[in-house]
């Protein structure tokens, strides 16, 4: 069983989506071990406790960030994590926090990155006036929504949209994505060349490319 922890700052919707994605078998061999806020009154936190889940509301207000991040990493290695999953966490990760669990660490951006990182990504691809946009899994480093690039799916941008129904439409693909990048990462049939995620084929595949 891998040990996944989650960290969130609100809804949860993501979160969601992977409890779900695990409890229908499409995450596999891994279970939520604890789920952790920033914000105690983050909906996310409160729907992770009515599953039954372990949580810990670790308060950001008036703290530096390596003294937050360090009891946040203290909190995860308490419950066995091996993988953390940033969904919708509103706070950028301490290089201490980030050497803790190397290349262990995902997040999803509701951008097709390396466009509009940062806040209000759906706006700020409307304003820029893309014709398609979506979301992004990616591994987690030092800087702001940057690191090596799993698992993206493309929305388009359609006539009349506003941000909150560009918003929706990408929200619906990052509960796809961001399961399907988890399955993928936890599998380990991948290699990362330079800043790319390269999935390798499986035993099988391998077997019959031999064979020809
Ligand atoms: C999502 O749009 C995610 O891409 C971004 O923050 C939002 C979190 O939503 N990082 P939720 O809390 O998972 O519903």
């Amino acid at each position: 069983m891998k040990r996944l922890g989650i960290l969130l700052s609100g809804r949860g919707s993501n979160f969601l989506a992977i409890a779900h994605a695990i409890d229908r078998g499409q995450i596999k061999n891994a279970e939520i071990s604890i789920a952790i806020s920033n914000r105690a009154e983050a909906a996310g936190i409160v729907a992770a406790q009515s599953r039954g889940l372990a949580t810990r509301v670790i308060e950001t207000r008036g703290r530096k960030r390596a003294q937050q991040d360090a009891e946040i990493v203290a909190c995860l290695r308490e419950h066995g994590v091996e993988m953390v999953c940033l969904a919708g966490y509103m706070r950028l990760l301490s290089p201490e926090f980030v050497a803790a669990y190397p290349q262990a660490i995902l997040n999803i951006h509701p951008s097709l990155l390396p466009a509009f990182p940062g806040l209000d990504a759906q706006a700020q691809a409307l304003q820029y006036g893309v014709a398609i946009t979506g979301c992004t899994v990616h591994f987690v480093d030092e800087q702001l929504d940057h690191g090596v690039i799993v698992y993206q799916r493309a929305v388009p941008v359609l006539e009349g949209d506003d941000e909150a129904s560009l918003s929706a439409r990408i929200l619906e693909q990052e509960h796809v994505a961001y399961p399907e990048a988890i399955a993928r990462v936890l599998s380990g049939n991948y290699t990362i060349v330079d800043r790319r995620y390269v999935a390798r084929a499986s035993h099988n595949a391998t077997l019959i490319g031999e064979t020809k």
